[in-house]
């Protein structure tokens, strides 16, 4: 039977799990990130439209096909942020604190949303791991922000991933070579699409990136924006990939990326897993010194990158960290009130292993059959089959202040005291 209510298109439910996967990748992040000296932002999904068409660019496509915008009762202009490099360049401004101390080092992990034909790893609802660097104009910069997402990287299993990188130069270089590459396209543009015809009066950059053959062909031999920097970028350039080396992060030269967004200038960057599906990049990111002044602020360089959380999770090697599972068993009610105590004890006494009471109180037989359930979804959602068990109280238990307690790996079990019960969670946690 097809469901009455179903999820919007583009976007999904997430039950255990999947959450503990995330919540746990998330928590790896954050403790990296601290370790950096980055701090979280938290700025709204709801942003004035105006804003993402100054930063992203009205020309890209995120800005023109992608943004869930709509006027809001009042009829002004909303938009669910595509991003969160401009979200957080805005608040840094309003806030002040873009003429405070400085760098300033922060991230964020949230929703994004983008109205893209949903196919594996995209998603029309996506959430985002991103952290921006600001007042840093040099490559220390970039160095530190690579080496920052590498460490991550790795802390989440990951060994053989390399970052591609570019120069787009200044905003004056960009264009130059942005009108270079018109010229170069123009003659073919006859058998591009109308769509792409659009792109190469208004942003020939977009078409790099097309998968149309026409468009491929032409792009042999087409002009690149390394050809076109100034003699500043140029020097920031060999001194990134310097800084790069010396820290060990492998990374290899893409002279035709340009990445999507307009506020991008020197270093762009981006790193694609051969895991996911073609074309697809599992984070982007780039040195932007112009966007903060061109939103109102001071000027203030910064650089930062963003990681798609559903493709990241889609392919590291980590798994979240294993826990223990204890279901507690009354016989019956008059039991109930000593499983729950039994249960407090155990959380205490235990941290980090989830317990259940079954607060039904239906008795053993049903209970156990119950627990062999509980028991073999949770060892598929990672908990540790060593550490499983169920800890039975009936009667004589009560009386007698013992639980039995029941190892589902082996089936043995074993009564004893209740004041032995953090000794024996401890063995347990031990072996
Ligand atoms: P972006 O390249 O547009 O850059 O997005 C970064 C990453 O978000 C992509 O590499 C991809 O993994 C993920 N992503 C984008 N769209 C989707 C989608 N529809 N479904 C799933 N994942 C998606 C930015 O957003 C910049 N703000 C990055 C940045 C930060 N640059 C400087 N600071």
């Amino acid at each position: 039977m097809t469901p009455r209510f179903q999820a919007v298109k583009g976007t999904r439910d997430f039950f255990p799990p999947e959450t503990e996967r995330w919540a746990a990748a998330d928590a790896v992040c954050r403790e990296v990130f601290r370790a950096h000296g980055y701090g979280e932002v938290r700025t709204p999904i709801l942003e004035h439209t105006e804003l993402f068409a100054r930063s992203v660019g009205e020309t890209t496509d995120i800005v023109h096909k992608e943004m869930y915008t709509f006027p809001d009762r009042r009829g002004r202009s909303l938009t669910m942020r595509p991003e969160n490099t401009a979200g957080v360049a805005r608040a840094v401004i309003e806030k002040g604190v873009a003429t405070g101390p400085m760098p300033l080092r922060l991230f964020y992990i949230g929703p994004q949303f983008r109205y893209e034909r949903p196919q594996a790893g995209r998603f029309r609802e996506f959430r985002q791991i991103g952290a921006e660097l600001f007042g840093v104009p040099g490559p220390a910069g970039e160095a530190e922000i690579l080496g920052m997402l590498f460490a991550f990287l790795r802390a989440l299993g990951f060994v053989n991933l390399s970052v591609s990188i570019n120069s787009v130069g200044t905003a004056e270089t960009r264009s130059v070579f942005s009108e270079a590459l018109r010229r170069h396209l123009a003659p073919a543009a006859g058998e591009f699409s109308e769509e792409d015809r659009r792109r190469l009066a208004e942003n020939p950059l977009r078409l790099l990136e097309s998968k149309d053959p026409a468009i491929r062909r032409r792009l042999e031999g087409a002009p690149t924006p390394r050809e076109f920097l100034d003699e500043a970028s140029r020097r920031h350039d060999v001194e990134v990939r310097q800084r790069l080396a010396e820290a060990g992060i492998p990374c290899e030269d893409q002279p035709s990326l340009v990445r999507g967004l307009d506020y991008y200038t020197r270093t762009v960057f981006e790193v694609v897993s051969r895991d996911l599906g073609a074309q697809d990049a599992i984070l982007g990111g780039g040195r932007y010194d112009n966007l903060v002044e061109s939103l109102g602020g001071p000027a203030l360089p910064a650089v930062g990158f963003a990681i798609g959380e559903d493709r990241l999770l889609q392919v590291a090697p980590f798994r979240a960290p294993s826990r223990g599972f204890v279901l507690v068993l009354p016989q019956g009610t008059d039991e109930l009130a000593a499983a729950l105590a039994v249960a407090d004890e155990l959380r205490r006494e235990a941290p980090g292993t989830s317990v259940e009471v079954d607060l039904l109180a239906r008795g053993f037989k049903k209970g156990l059959s119950r627990a062999s359930i509980l028991f073999e979804e949770a060892a598929q959602r990672g908990y540790d089959r060593d550490r499983m068990f169920a800890a039975l109280i009936g009667s004589d238990e009560r009386a007698a202040g013992t639980v039995t307690w029941k190892s589902l790996a082996t089936g043995e079990q074993e009564t004893f005291a209740r004041s032995e019960l953090a000794r024996r969670i401890g063995a347990g946690r031990e072996a």
